[in-house]
């Protein structure tokens, strides 16, 4: 039987205020879940009730079918990495490593061969004799790291363990973790703001906002299909249009789109998102297609290149919209800033969600 964490309505309530809304979670033995969210939105809060550093208001916590509202910490056997990598500065790397297992009553004899083990496991292994503060911020959180996992725990949380981190090493230590993660097969939770880590690491996506879940999913169908317009806000970037809808035509203000028919299930007022991908850039060349619906005329006005992409900021009417091109089809386009162009905007690209 695979050990399976749930969250069964679970609410946290500081001095009456909500930390977390009647959150249902259930993850499965080996899985990597990332709760993903802006600032304050309860993240830790569930994480250190996960870790039973914090007891439900309401609802239950199980852990391989037992409810484990009331177990100490300690009973839980779940490794934790925080933000601040929280080593001992006067302890060298070997016993940081060895603290979790003295706390685990660890056989004294086979310690030292499971440090060894874990320090290999993290790459720090010709730094065993040093101490924490002759290290950078990446190699202190390997060693976190080390000493979190060296009991063998069956879970292990990680608290934004790499917002300390300059963006460098926080790409290269996200792809070891995720990496260890792989191999160990260790049941994952880790808590994010960065919605690009989260999407690069996890095999499903917890977005929250203000103590609930908005979606759960793989990070595919969080990037191609955010349930609410929060989600497509928040995960990626998105050009929103408000408007009424009728049958599949959205009317604002100052534009006229036809949206694809299966988004459209409602009708009145409604905001429609489409990704900065998803529009396309028509050149004189081109003949416009559909009758003409769907385009929109514009001003180049702001040009950044991002690598493989190039994030053009177009002025539209009243409103600026956000393109991303291939540098290479950019570079192919002739573009400037200060040009005119059209843009076509495919209706099957929109989602639509309820204002
Ligand atoms: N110990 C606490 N006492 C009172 N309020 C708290 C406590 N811990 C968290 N909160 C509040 O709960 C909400 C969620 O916080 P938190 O879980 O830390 O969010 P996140 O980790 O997503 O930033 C915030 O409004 C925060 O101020
Ligand atoms: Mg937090």
């Amino acid at each position: 039987m695979p050990k399976n964490l749930q969250l069964e309505n679970v609410s946290k309530e500081f001095n009456r205020l909500a930390a977390v809304k009647n959150v249902n979670l259930e993850i499965g033995e080996g899985e990597f879940v990332t709760l993903l969210g802006p600032s304050g939105c309860g993240k830790t809060t569930t994480l250190r009730m996960i870790a039973g550093f914090e007891t439900p208001t309401s609802g239950q916590i199980r852990y391989d079918g037992r409810v484990i509202n009331d177990l100490i910490p300690q009973r839980r056997n779940f490794g934790i990495v925080f933000q601040s990598y929280a080593l001992f500065p006067h302890m060298k790397v070997k016993e940081n490593v060895a603290f979790g297992l003295k706390m685990h009553r660890y056989p004294k004899d086979r310690t030292r061969q499971r440090v060894d083990e874990l320090l290999n496991l993290v790459g720090l292994a010709e730094h065993r004799e040093k101490y924490p503060p002759e290290l950078s911020g990446g190699m202190q959180q390997r060693v976190a790291l080390a000493r979190a996992l060296a009991p063998s725990p069956e879970v292990i949380l990680l608290d934004e363990p790499l917002s300390a981190l300059d963006a460098k090493i926080r790409v290269k230590l996200r792809a070891e973790i995720k990496q260890l993660q792989t191999d160990l097969g260790i049941t994952t939770i880790y808590v994010t703001h960065d919605q690009e880590e989260a999407l690069s690491i996890s095999d499903r996506v917890v977005v929250m906002n203000r103590g609930e879940i908005e979606q759960i999913d793989r990070p595919l169908d969080i990037y191609k299909n955010p349930r609410s317009r929060y989600v497509a806000d928040f995960v990626g970037t998105s050009n929103f249009f408000e408007g009424e809808l009728k049958g599949n035509l959205l009317s604002g203000k100052d534009f006229q789109l036809e949206v694809a028919p299966s988004a459209v299930k409602m009708a009145g007022p409604v905001t429609a998102a489409i990704r900065p991908e998803k529009i396309e850039i028509l050149t004189d060349r081109e003949a416009p297609p559909a009758a003409g619906r769907n385009l929109m005329n514009g001003t180049l006005v702001v040009v950044t290149f991002l690598g493989l992409m190039v994030r053009l900021v177009v002025h539209s009417g009243a409103r600026d919209l956000i393109v991303d091109y291939l540098e290479k089809r950019y570079e192919e386009s002739g573009l400037h800033r200060g040009d005119s162009l059209r843009l076509y905007l495919p209706p099957d690209a929109f989602r639509v969600y309820p204002r």
